[in-house]
C-alpha cells in the first residue's frame, strides 16, 4: 500500500496537463468517487490495524496534495486561456500573397493599349478555324506549304478544320461582319506543328493589326508602326522596314527596331546587325479585300502581325520560350506590372 501511495505520489508531481481536457481527465483518474485514490480508501479497510496510522496518514496527504495540485492546474490553465482572449484584435493580419501577371499578358496589355490609344479597338476570334479564314480568304495558293500537315494542326479533313496558325483570320472574321472603316487589333493564341525548342514552341501568341478605310497609304502604316515601335522599346527607337512576302500582304514587308540593347552598334542579342526583327506587315492584298465583300476599288488597307513571345523576349531578356509555358514561380515572380 505505501508502496502505491508513493508510487502515485510522484506520478502527481510530475503531472502537467496542456490543455483542459487532459487536466479534467488527470483530476477523474486521480480523486472522482471511481478514481485510484477512492480506491485506496477502500483498500485501507483491510490494512493491518497496526499500520492503519502511518498508511492512514500517507493516504490523507496523498488526497490533499491531489487536490491542491488539481487546483492550482486549474487556476493556471485558466490564467493562460484569458491571456489569449487579451490578443491585440487590431493588430495587422499575415499579408497575402499577391499573384503576378503573366510576361505575355503584360506585353499583350501593353500593345492593346498603345493601339488603343490611336484608336484601335480589340477584337478576338476562335482558334478553331476553317480552312478559307484561317488561308483561302487570306489568298493563301492551294499547294502553299502552310496547308501541309506538316505545318498545321489539322482536326478534320475535308473539309478542313485546323486550329489556326496565325491571327490573320481574325482580320477575315472581322471584315466579313463590317464594313470600313475598321481600326482593330487582334490577339490571341496560335498553334503549328514545330519541335519544341528554346526559341520556337507548337503554342504561342500573336498579336494582328488591320486599317481598313479610303486612302489608307502605306505612308501611314510607317508612321504607325514607328510611334507603336517607339512606345514599346523607348524614344530614341529607329525602325527599317525590308521588302518581303506574304500571301495576303501586296507590297510586304518585315520591320527591324534598333536594338534595345545596343542602341545599333551591334552586340550578341542582335547579332552585330544593329537590329531585331518584330513583325510582318503590308497593304492588304486586293483579293482578301473582294473575298469579304469590301470594294478594293474604293478602299485599301493595312496589316501587321506580330509575335507576343519574341517582343516579350527581347523587352527582358527572356532566353527560352519554354519558360513561358512551364508556370515556375521562380520565373513568374518575376513580372510586375500595372497592366
Ligand atoms: N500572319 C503572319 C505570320 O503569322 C504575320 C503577318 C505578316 C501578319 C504580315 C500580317 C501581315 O497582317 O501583313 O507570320
Amino acid at each position: 500500500m505505501l508502496e502505491k501511495i508513493k508510487a502515485l505520489k510522484g506520478e502527481i508531481e510530475a503531472a502537467a496537463p496542456e490543455t483542459a481536457l487532459q487536466l479534467e481527465e488527470l483530476r477523474i483518474r486521480l480523486i472522482s468517487k471511481k478514481g485510484v485514490i477512492s480506491q485506496l480508501f477502500e483498500e485501507f479497510r483491510e490494512v493491518d490495524p497496526l499500520l492503519k496510522k502511518e498508511v492512514g496518514k500517507a493516504l490523507n496527504e496523498l488526497k490533499n496534495s491531489a487536490m491542491e495540485k488539481i487546483n492550482r492546474l486549474k487556476e493556471l490553465l485558466d490564467a493562460r486561456q484569458e491571456e489569449g482572449s487579451r490578443a491585440d484584435l487590431t493588430a495587422p493580419g499575415d499579408a497575402l500573397t499577391l499573384g503576378s501577371r503573366h510576361p505575355l499578358a503584360i506585353v499583350r496589355n501593353r500593345i492593346t493599349s498603345i493601339f488603343g490609344r490611336l484608336g484601335f479597338t480589340v477584337a478576338e476570334g476562335p482558334e478553331i478555324e476553317d480552312d478559307w479564314h484561317v488561308f483561302s480568304a487570306l489568298n493563301f495558293p492551294p499547294e502553299h506549304p502552310a496547308r501541309d500537315m506538316q505545318d498545321t494542326f489539322f482536326i478534320e479533313k475535308n473539309p478542313d478544320i485546323l486550329l489556326r496558325t496565325h491571327t490573320s483570320s481574325v482580320q477575315i472574321r472581322v471584315m466579313e461582319r463590317s464594313q470600313p472603316p475598321i481600326r482593330a487589333i487582334f490577339p490571341g493564341r496560335v498553334f503549328r506543328n514545330e519541335a519544341i525548342s528554346a526559341r520556337s514552341h507548337c503554342i504561342f501568341h500573336q498579336v494582328e493589326g488591320l486599317y481598313v478605310d479610303q486612302n489608307v497609304s502605306f505612308a501611314d502604316l510607317k508612321q504607325t508602326l514607328l510611334y507603336f515601335a517607339r512606345e514599346l522599346f523607348g524614344e530614341g527607337t529607329e525602325i527599317r522596314l525590308r521588302p518581303s512576302y506574304f500571301p495576303f500582304t501586296e507590297p510586304s514587308a518585315e520591320m527591324d527596331v534598333s536594338c534595345s540593347i545596343c542602341g545599333g552598334k551591334g552586340c550578341n542579342l542582335c547579332k552585330y546587325t544593329g537590329w531585331l526583327e518584330i513583325l510582318g506587315c503590308g497593304m492588304v492584298d486586293p483579293n482578301v479585300l473582294e473575298a469579304c465583300n469590301i470594294d478594293s476599288n474604293k478602299y485599301t488597307g493595312y496589316a501587321f502581325g506580330m509575335g507576343i513571345e519574341r517582343i516579350t523576349m527581347l523587352l527582358y531578356g527572356v532566353k527560352d520560350i519554354r519558360l513561358y509555358f512551364e508556370n515556375d514561380v521562380r520565373f513568374l515572380r518575376q513580372f510586375r506590372s500595372a497592366l
